[in-house]
């Protein structure tokens, strides 16, 4: 695909959003079938009163006459306006609504403190990506990537392909280079699911290395709409690791609002950042630990497995000590969550905390979980609520704080880690672990754990995959070593191309 082609594309779907463009064709045309499939991928507009430098990007293509727009005479006027005039009025009425219209008009008390460290960091912020339902909580019936407000998502490279859960849109709209960069939050499996089937690195932090932000009584409560502080974590997405360094460079630190746990994990952070890990011969001396059981054997008929024994010879070959074979003690029931307590923990932990979190809105037409599911009943036109349910949400309501039965289920999760990912590093003296795809992500979100998720192939019907490092608590100088090492060594990453090349029906643009 023509890089930029899908911006443009982008860019008009948002001009049409706002009422700029009539039905009539413009001079625009596309012939390309995967750049229009992307184009349509929910990424909602959402504009932000700091657009100002959006504006350049929008002059841009009208200079280039990339879009033109025959009825408004001067392309200077437009740029201003879409910025100006628009910001405050139009693109005020998108903000803040996951993908549910339960959250219509909703309204933030001001920027996540991830966000408001992104634009000090200089970042020009384009919208918020779509998500699935809910994150995929509502309802375990729902499909990934779809939500009711923007409909589905679709993955950039196989377009019946599954985008994965949650942040979805933020790895699609990277993937198909609408943006640079995004942001995602982990709770089990967000950011390196979506990362690992969309073809970018995904990145998800130790807990608490990024703000989540909690409100203290005395402030706004803003950030991140949560499951549970114990397991979310905001991470980048990026088409490169350097990419995800820089970004969390600047998103990572102490914030009092989520005093706590960044308190905890600042510690981690090295003197002088990030960065100094970006380092292509970072394989070299390191142990990696090969967890083939049982991630591998959801490839069965895949080219991915022998991708997979490449990238490990790869790996070897840049000085990297295996440690092959490696079993994670009680891995099938840290993978069930009916069986290792997470199940429990996240429903008790996801009422206490989206019912704080609706009430501190500054508005909202909900302000609790019963508020929603109600909604949902109310509204099963929009929200199909008949086809798809609720019943995360129902079991998630009925439950009372955390009780005995939470506490022994986080305790449960506790000693699993211990037993499992924790004893398997240290016995054996492990910078990282190393697995095919994204089902290890599990491992470490029930322990606080980062990864990393890098793209380490295509399978025959050109459907991505990744590979996935995993660490200790504040083992991200290795991880970034390991994951740039391997990314510097192996370069997978392709853009997504339309196969056949087909002529977009019908569509003038
Ligand atoms: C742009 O804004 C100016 C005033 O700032 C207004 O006169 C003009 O009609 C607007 N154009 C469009 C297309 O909205
Ligand atoms: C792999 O494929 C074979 C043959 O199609 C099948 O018998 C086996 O159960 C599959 N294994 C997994 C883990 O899906
Ligand atoms: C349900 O819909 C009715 C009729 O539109 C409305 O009066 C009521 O407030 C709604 N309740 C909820 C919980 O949305
Ligand atoms: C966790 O491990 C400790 C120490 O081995 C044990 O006493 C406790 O019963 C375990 N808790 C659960 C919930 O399994």
């Amino acid at each position: 695909m023509t890089l930029g082609l899908c911006e443009a594309l982008w860019l008009r779907l948002l001009l049409q959003d706002l009422g700029y463009l009539s039905k009539q064709p413009i001079r625009f045309f596309c012939d390309n079938k995967a750049a229009c499939d992307i184009a349509h991928n929910p990424v909602q507009h959402d504009r932000t009163k700091h657009v100002e430098v959006d504006r350049f990007f929008i002059k841009e293509k009208l200079d280039d006459k990339i879009v033109k727009l025959p009825k408004i005479r001067s392309e200077d006027q437009l740029a201003d306006n879409l910025t100006k005039v628009v910001s405050s009025q139009v693109f005020s009425k998108f903000l803040d609504k996951l993908g549910s219209y339960a959250l219509l008009g909703a309204k933030v008390g001001g920027d996540a403190a991830v966000v408001e460290r992104l634009r000090k960091a200089g970042a020009v912020i384009l919208g918020k990506a779509s998500m699935s339902e809910w994150y995929q909580f509502r309802s375990l019936k729902t499909r990934n990537g779809w939500c009711p407000r923007s409909g589905q998502g679709v993955n950039p490279y196989v377009p019946s392909g599954d985008p994965c859960e949650s942040n979805s849109g933020s790895a699609i709209s990277v993937a198909a280079n609408m943006v640079a960069v995004s942001l995602g939050t982990e709770t089990d499996g967000s950011i390196i699911c979506p990362a690992d089937v969309n073809s970018v690195v995904g990145f998800k932090p130790t807990i608490g290395l990024t703000s989540r932000c909690r409100g203290t009584k005395l402030r706004v409560y803003t950030g991140v709409i949560p499951i549970s502080p114990r397991q979310d974590s905001v991470g980048p997405i990026c088409w490169s690791v350097l990419d995800a360094v820089y970004v969390l460079d600047a998103i990572v630190g102490f914030d009092p609002r989520d005093g706590e746990a960044t308190k905890e994990a600042s510690k981690f952070i090295p003197v002088g950042g990030y960065k100094q890990f970006l380092n292509k011969d970072g394989i070299a001396g390191k142990r990696l630990g090969v967890v083939r059981n049982p991630f591998s054997g959801f490839y069965n008929r895949s080219t991915a497995i022998s991708a997979f024994e490449a990238h490990l010879t790869v790996l070897r070959q840049r000085g990297a000590i295996l440690v092959d074979n490696l079993e994670i003690e009680n891995v099938d029931i840290i993978l069930n969550p009916y069986e290792s307590g997470e199940s429990t923990a996240l429903l008790a932990e996801f009422k206490l905390n989206i019912n704080e979190y609706l009430k501190e809105l500054t508005h909202s037409p909900v302000r609790s979980l019963a508020g929603i599911i109600a909604f949902n009943l109310n509204n099963s036109d929009l929200e199909k609520t008949d086809e798809y349910g609720q019943e995360v949400f129902i079991a998630a309501e009925m439950t009372n704080g955390i009780g005995k039965q939470e506490r022994m289920a986080m305790e449960m999760m506790a000693n699993l880690s211990q037993d499992g990912f924790e004893k398997l590093m240290m016995e054996n003296k492990l910078d990282a672990t190393v697995a095919l795809g994204s089902g290890m992500a599990t491992v470490l979100a029930i322990g606080g754990y980062p990864g990393v998720s890098v793209p380490a192939g295509y399978d025959g019907d050109g459907m991505p995959f990744g590979i996935c490092f995993g660490g200790l608590k504040g083992m991200e100088p290795k991880l970034i070593e390991v994951a740039y090492g391997f990314e510097q060594a192996t370069k997978i990453r392709r853009p997504p191309t339309s196969p056949n090349n087909l002529l977009c029906p019908n569509e003038p643009l």
